[in-house]
C-alpha cells in the first residue's frame, strides 16, 4: 500500500525539465506542489461523495498518499459503499451527504457523483467550509456551471476539477512546445474519441436502469459531450490561449438504439474568430483510430495522447524520393491515373519523437490528486484550474446545444469569465438598477 509522494521536483525530472519557470507559466495551477516542503508533517483529512467507478478509483490513489487520511466516504446505493469499504475499510460511512459535511473532521470533498448532483453538492460543500474536488464536467446547464463558479468566488476554499490532461505531464510538455513556437502557429486541432461499445453498466434489476446508466439519459447527463467531449475541448483554450465564439454540429443514433436518449455518434466544430478551427467527434461503434488530439502547427503535429510530436518536413521515404524522381524524368506517362506529379497524400509514415522520451504510463489523475492533496494542506488555491474547467464543460453544453438545435451557437457573452483577456461576465458584475 505505501507509494512514495512525487515531489514537483522529481515531476520535473521526469519531464526532462530543469527549471520551472515556463512550467509554472503554461500550468500555473502546478503550484500546488510549491508549497510542499512547508507540510511535511500533516495530513489532509478527505471524503468521497459518490463511491462508484470513479469514485473508488480516487479512494484507491487517496489511500496510498501518505500525506491523505480518507475519513469518511457517502454514498445511497449498498454495492457502491461496499466497494469503497474494501479500499478504505474504517472510513465513516454516510448515505445522506449533507450529513457527511456536517463532520468536522472533514477537511475536503471529492464529488464523483452523476452529472446533474455536482451544483448542488459544490454549493453545498462550500457552505459547509469544506475544499472541493469535483468531477469533470462540472455541471449540465451554462446557469449551473456559473453558479458554481460564483460559489468558488465567494469562498476562500480550494476548488478542483477532474480535467487531468491539465496535470499530465505528455499535455504539459506539448503546451509548453506550442508557447516555444516548436510548431510554429495553431492551424488547427481535431479531436476525436472512438470506442466500439454500448457505454452500458449491468443493472441487477429494471427500476435501477437509470440510476446505473444515468449517462445515457439527458436528464442526468449529454452523453458523449459531457463525459467525453470537455477533456479533449479543454485542450483548444489550453493551447490556443483563445476561446471559440461559435460552434455547430450535427449528433445522431446510428447504432446503440436501445431506449438512450444521448447520440452514439457526434461530430461538432469550434470556431475561433482567428479563422483556426477545433473538431470534436465521437462514435461509439468503431473503435479504429482511438482517442486522439492532433494540435497541427504549420511547422510540426503534436499527438498528446500517443505523447509524440512530428515535424512538419522530413526527408521523404527512399519510395517516394524514387517516384518522384521518375516522375521528373518523363517516365510517368505510361501510369494511367491522376497525372505526372501524382504522389501518395495519405498519412505520414514519419515516426515522430516522444514528447517526454518515452511512453506514458498512466494520465494526469495521480497528480492532480497529488496536487488536491497539498492544496487542501495548505489552503492555497492555484490559479486559473477552475476557468479551465469550467471553459471545458461550458463548451461541451454549447457542443450540445448546436447539435440539438442543428445551428450556429454564439458562445453567450454572460457565461464569459474573466480568464484569456475576456471582460467579466455580465452575470457576475453588480445588478444593473432597473427601469433607468
Ligand atoms: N476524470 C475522468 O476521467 C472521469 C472518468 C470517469 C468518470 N468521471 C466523472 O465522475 C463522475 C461519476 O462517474 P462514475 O462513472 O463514477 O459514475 P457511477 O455511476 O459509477 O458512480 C456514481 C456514484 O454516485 C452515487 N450517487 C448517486 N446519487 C447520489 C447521492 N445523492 N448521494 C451520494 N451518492 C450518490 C451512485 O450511487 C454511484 O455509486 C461523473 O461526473 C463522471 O463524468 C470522470
Amino acid at each position: 500500500m505505501e507509494q512514495k509522494t512525487i515531489s514537483r521536483r522529481e515531476f520535473l525530472k521526469e519531464m526532462g525539465l530543469v527549471a520551472g519557470v515556463s512550467l509554472l507559466a503554461s500550468s500555473p495551477w502546478f503550484s500546488a506542489f510549491a508549497q510542499e516542503q512547508e507540510t511535511q508533517k500533516e495530513k489532509a483529512r478527505l471524503a468521497v461523495i459518490g463511491t462508484g467507478s470513479r469514485g473508488c478509483f480516487h479512494l484507491n490513489m487517496f489511500v496510498r498518499d501518505p500525506k491523505c487520511e480518507v475519513v469518511a466516504i457517502c454514498d445511497d446505493y449498498r454495492p457502491s459503499i461496499d466497494a469503497a469499504l474494501k479500499i478504505t475499510p474504517h472510513a465513516n460511512v454516510y448515505t445522506v451527504y449533507r450529513k457527511l459535511l456536517e463532520d468536522p473532521n472533514v477537511d475536503g470533498v471529492l464529488i464523483a457523483t452523476p452529472l446533474h448532483l455536482h451544483r448542488e453538492m459544490v454549493e453545498a460543500s462550500f457552505q459547509a467550509g469544506k475544499h472541493v474536488f469535483c468531477e469533470k464536467s462540472l455541471s449540465k446547464t451554462l446557469d449551473d456551471a456559473l453558479a458554481i463558479y460564483k460559489a468558488y468566488q465567494n469562498t476562500d476554499k480550494v476548488l478542483f476539477v477532474g480535467q487531468q490532461r491539465l496535470f499530465d505531464p505528455r499535455y504539459i510538455k506539448a503546451i509548453e512546445m506550442i508557447e516555444q513556437g516548436v510548431i510554429g502557429p495553431i492551424q488547427g486541432i481535431k479531436t476525436f474519441w472512438y470506442r466500439n461499445n454500448d457505454w452500458r453498466r449491468p443493472v441487477p434489476s429494471p427500476e435501477l436502469e437509470r440510476k446505473i446508466n444515468w449517462r445515457l439519459y439527458r436528464e442526468f447527463s449529454l452523453g458523449m459531450m459531457t463525459e467525453l467531449a470537455c477533456h479533449q475541448v479543454q485542450l483548444g483554450s489550453w493551447a490556443l490561449k483563445e476561446l471559440p465564439n461559435r460552434m455547430m454540429g450535427s449528433g445522431s443514433l446510428t447504432w446503440w438504439k436501445d431506449g438512450r436518449e444521448v447520440y452514439d455518434n457526434v461530430s461538432i466544430l469550434y470556431l475561433y474568430d482567428s479563422g483556426v478551427r477545433m473538431s470534436f467527434d465521437s462514435i461509439i461503434s468503431n473503435k479504429f483510430y482511438g482517442c486522439e488530439e492532433q494540435i497541427m502547427g504549420h511547422e510540426g503535429t503534436i499527438e498528446p495522447e500517443k505523447g509524440k510530436f512530428f515535424y512538419e518536413t522530413i526527408p521523404p521515404a527512399a519510395g517516394i524520393l524514387q517516384l518522384v524522381n521518375e516522375a521528373e524524368k518523363g517516365i510517368f506517362e505510361s501510369i494511367p491515373f491522376a497525372g505526372p506529379s501524382w504522389v501518395p497524400e495519405t498519412a505520414n509514415k514519419n515516426k515522430g519523437e516522444f514528447l517526454i522520451g518515452e511512453k506514458p504510463k498512466e494520465d494526469g489523475s495521480r497528480l492532480t490528486d497529488r496536487a488536491f492533496v497539498e492544496a487542501v494542506i495548505t489552503g492555497k488555491r492555484v490559479e486559473k484550474l477552475v476557468e479551465e474547467g469550467y471553459y471545458a464543460t461550458t463548451l461541451s453544453i454549447l457542443g450540445d446545444q448546436a447539435m440539438q438545435e442543428g445551428r450556429i451557437i454564439d458562445y453567450p457573452d454572460e457565461y464569459k469569465i474573466d480568464y484569456l483577456n475576456h471582460k467579466a461576465p455580465s452575470a457576475l458584475a453588480p445588478a444593473a438598477p432597473e427601469n433607468v
